[in-house]
């Protein structure tokens, strides 16, 4: 399976996938392209370090948004990969890309869906509202991307609780730890050996409770 992994930021994700990859935790999986809309990522630093191509398109470059898009879709469908992982991008997937790949774009979110997520919960903000909430447990979320905001089919998700002494930075620190960087690569891994479905728009994965549910905690 090739994987096009799009990012943003420093790429804490995109190094679990990438070490996934080399350890054969993920299975028969190759990452072609890493993509990014900002070009001082952190991310793209790791992928050219592992050896791998990388893309940027900034929507500053563009006056108008749609040309943007356009940029973006050409970009993926000309790379054509099997699957492509948003591992803390930014930047709106425009429609036709979600049409072109649909059920082959996932994502990572940093709480636990249906809870804290939407337009606007991205980034530490989402865990300064955790604690605004005083929610006892977080987590993370791994999704199929659709055409709202993380409201795709639920893939995995793993709780994280939440301690009287976090900070915002603290719990980020934590959910990433136990949660998104474990979470992300599994599923990779789980689509690349075709295990997941997506039935009446629930994602189905074969052997769940016996043999994925045990191997989360
Ligand atoms: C992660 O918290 C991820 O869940 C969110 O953005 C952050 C990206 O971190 N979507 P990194 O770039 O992978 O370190």
């Amino acid at each position: 399976m090739r994987i096009a992994v799009l990012v943003s930021g420093g790429g804490t994700n995109l190094q679990a996938i990438i070490d996934g990859v080399k350890d054969n935790t993920i299975k028969n999986t190759e990452i072609c392209l890493v993509y990014s809309n900002n070009p001082k990522a952190y991310a793209l630093t790791r992928a050219q370090e592992a050896g791998i191509d990388t893309a940027v398109i900034s929507p500053k470059e563009f006056e108008k948004r749609d040309d943007f898009n356009e940029a973006l879709f050409r970009l993926l469908t000309e790379t054509a990969p099997d699957l492509i992982v948003l591992a803390g991008c930014l930047v709106v997937i425009p429609q036709k890309v979600v049409e072109a790949f649909r059920n082959r774009i996932i994502n990572i979110h940093p709480s636990l869906i249906p809870s804290f997520c939407g337009t606007g919960y991205y980034g530490l903000g989402v865990h300064e509202k955790v604690l605004e909430r005083g929610a006892r447990v977080s987590g993370a979320t791994v999704h199929f991307v659709d055409e709202g905001t993380d409201t795709g089919p639920i893939i995995l998700q793993k709780p994280v609780m939440v301690r009287d002494d976090d900070t915002p930075e603290t719990l980020q620190k934590r959910i990433m730890k136990e949660a998104e960087w474990k979470l992300l690569p599994m599923a990779i891994n789980l689509i690349a050996t075709g295990k997941v479905k997506v039935e009446d728009g629930k994602a189905v994965i074969s052997g769940y409770d016996d043999e994925i549910l045990p191997g989360l905690f």
